[in-house]
């Protein structure tokens, strides 16, 4: 392949070592082991966060719809979202004809919002999926509250958050279940794939089942119990993911690393917010976000049109999905109804979180940076 002449947004950090695992599935894992990486993988994962069952699944977004269907979420059902995160945290809502119901993000860890998820309920609420954005953690105190005063299901979307934790509890530990991406842009990635974690026995044999075209694990061959999805992982994917699990040490301080060359460079600064670090959480920080104070008076498209100029990339930080065509482009009503998410999102962007970014780069992409603010 061509080398990139461009600085990379996102990219993991793959060695020999996942190459070998890789290697070994390709070559031994069909006949008698057909699901040997995936179910070493799944045990290490599970075991690593302290959750009796993990389930493969081929994206983060599948495990999500997974784990919905396993609650029997559906129809009339109203499911309580934060409204800046990635549509993979929202769609299979609307897969099973519930609705999301969109709420507001706290201004320091841009994550739900426990004051807003209280007004959002409503007898029709039967869940909170709640996302640790950007390897921040949400307020898991208050919305355990909420949720177990409320018999509501709480969900954790920790898609972007492997390796934080929350007083001492590890992202993906939380609620009645947890789902992981290993999307190519991930800390851990498997090109595409994805992780549910749950403790519940019943729960986990009704996901496993409707992971696998209504089949029972380990039950008849060709007997299907219900027409369910299909939604199988295989061998070779979890050979990547499990070798790079077995890394995920040196990932997360590659992670911070990254973190931590932008705040060298550019922590004198004031006006720039940056994820949140509050003692009780060690942030695994997927990407480093910044958020330009308004005295800057610069808002997110002119900010990374000028980056972009200077051959600095950036991302937006995530639109709040009720403004999108997708959920209806509901902007208008929603500023109001959600501020901080409006607000925040209009200043925020995303810096390059390539695990392969070099000091140099890093250097240029400050530079930048200062040279746009014109500090
Ligand atoms: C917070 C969040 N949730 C869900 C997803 C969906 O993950 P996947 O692309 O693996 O389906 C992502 C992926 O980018 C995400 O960042």
């Amino acid at each position: 392949m061509p080398p990139s002449p461009t600085i990379p947004m996102a990219g993991p950090w793959v060695t020999q070592s996942e190459v070998d695992m890789v290697t070994d599935a390709m070559t031994r894992g069909w006949y008698d082991q057909p699901y040997y990486y995936v179910e070493t993988f799944q045990r290490e994962f599970a075991a690593w966060h302290g959750r009796k069952h993990a389930l493969m699944t081929p994206n983060c977004t599948t495990a999500l719809h997974l784990l919905l269907t396993g609650l029997g979420i559906g129809e009339g059902d109203e499911v309580i979202v934060p409204d800046c995160t990635w549509i993979g945290s929202t769609a299979a809502i609307s897969y099973l004809r519930a609705t999301p119901v969109f709420c507001d993000i706290n201004k320091d860890n841009w994550c739900l919002d426990p004051g807003a998820v209280r007004r959002a309920i409503t007898p029709r609420t039967k869940a909170i999926i709640a996302v640790d954005l950007f390897g921040n953690m949400a307020d898991w105190d208050a919305l355990t509250d909420i949720a177990e005063s409320h018999q509501l299901w709480l969900v954790e979307d920790a898609a972007e958050s492997l390796g934080s934790t929350y007083r001492g509890r590890r992202a993906g530990s939380f609620g009645v279940g947890a789902v992981f991406s290993f999307h190519r842009t991930k800390t851990l990635t498997t090109g595409e794939g994805g992780m549910l974690l749950l403790d519940d026995d019943a729960l986990y044999e009704r996901c496993a089942m409707w992971r696998d075209h209504g089949r029972k694990p380990g039950g008849q061959t060709y007997f299907n119990y219900e027409v369910t999805y299909k939604y199988m992982p295989f061998n070779v994917q979890a050979a990547l993911g499990l070798g790079q699990f077995r890394r995920i040490d040196e990932l997360v301080a590659r992670k911070r690393w990254i973190f931590e060359q932008y705040r060298a460079r550019l922590g004198d600064i004031d006006g720039l917010q940056w994820n949140a670090e509050p003692p009780h959480v060690f942030n695994s920080i997927w990407t480093t976000a910044l958020v330009l104070d308004p005295k800057w008076g610069l808002d997110k498209p002119t900010l990374i049109a000028e980056l972009a100029k200077l051959d600095v990339p950036a991302r937006p930080f995530f639109y709040p999905l009720s403004s999108l065509p997708a959920y209806g482009s509901m902007g208008e009503r929603y500023q109001s109804i959600n501020p901080v998410a409006y607000d925040v999102s209009n200043r925020g962007v995303n810096l390059s979180c390539a695990m392969n970014l070099s000091e140099a780069q890093i250097d240029h992409i400050c530079d930048g940076i200062r040279r746009v603010l014109a500090v």
